[in-house]
């Protein structure tokens, strides 16, 4: 499945004011003695976890970006420090194993574990647990979704969105808003000890742009799920729209950090 770097950008000064603060800390507290860490990022898209974690890190961390989208890891490459950045070109589907190799202090990612299947997060897991590796997850999207002033194809519209998460992201049958808590089962069914905290998205009417990008998102997974009929969508995603142009509309989208260790 393809990111582009539009919606990536978009979307993260909102990820950034979600992400769970007490998890942040914590991942933080565990390398703050450690003399240059490295920190594999799975599905690392154009570096949006480095931003965000890097100024909590040890100064001298290194960062293994993994990604199958060459062209987004070209942007991250250049954003950041070139000395301690490498990118890795990969499919997680399938080198996973290749993903992981190397020294490694911390296994993150972000806005990843709705993508994967069961089985990829049951083998995630594993490989953890076999390495005695860290793993921080952030952003999961766990299936709420609320928005001011209810429209009566709301509850429809959201019932299908989760439903389409489920389809094939490129790794099986997807995950969707049972991401984080499968990946919390799963690494506590190997025995690490795990935390989890909201990191939910809080979108005020001044940030029309993400809001619409979203809502015309959801509009698109809900027509190709084929549950509401093209009339209905759009009677919805018009009355959303004229919601944000007048500014009013605020939208909650619910998500989950996760931080376990061996
Ligand atoms: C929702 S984006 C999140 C990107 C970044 N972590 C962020 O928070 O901005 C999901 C990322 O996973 C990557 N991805 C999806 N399927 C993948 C696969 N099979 N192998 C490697 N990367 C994959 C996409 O290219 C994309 O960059």
């Amino acid at each position: 499945m393809s990111f582009s770097s539009e919606w990536l950008a978009l979307r993260e000064p909102a990820d950034l004011d979600a992400r769970n603060r007490v998890l942040l800390a914590h991942v933080a507290a565990m390398l703050v003695g450690t003399d240059a860490p490295t920190v594999t990022d799975l599905g690392a898209g154009t570096g949006s976890t480095v931003r965000a974690l890097a100024p909590q890190l040890p100064e001298r961390t290194g960062w293994r970006l993994v990604d199958a989208d060459a062209s987004l890891l070209a942007r991250a490459s250049w954003e950041l420090p070139e000395d301690r950045v490498e990118t890795r070109v990969l499919d997680l589907a399938a080198e996973l194993d290749t993903a992981l190799d190397g020294a490694v202090d911390l296994v993150s990612c972000s806005a990843l574990l709705d993508l994967v299947s069961l089985d990829w997060m049951t083998g995630l897991a594993q490989a953890l647990k076999a390495r005695e590796l860290p793993f921080y997850a952030a952003l999961t999207y766990d299936g709420r979704a609320d928005l001011t002033s209810r429209h009566p194809l709301d509850a429809a519209l959201i019932d299908a969105v989760n439903q389409h998460q489920h389809t094939d992201k490129g790794f099986g049958p997807a995950l969707g808003p049972d991401g984080a808590a499968a990946a919390i089962e799963q690494l506590e069914a190997v025995g690490f000890s795990v935390e989890s905290g909201r990191s939910d998205w809080v979108l005020e009417p001044d940030e029309a742009a993400l809001q619409k990008a979203l809502v015309t998102g959801w509009a698109e997974a809900a027509a190709e799920l084929g549950a509401l009929s093209p009339t209905d969508i759009e009677e919805w995603r018009a009355a959303r729209f004229a919601a944000i142009e007048a500014g009013t509309l605020e939208i909650r989208v619910g998500h989950v950090d996760v931080f376990a260790r061996p």
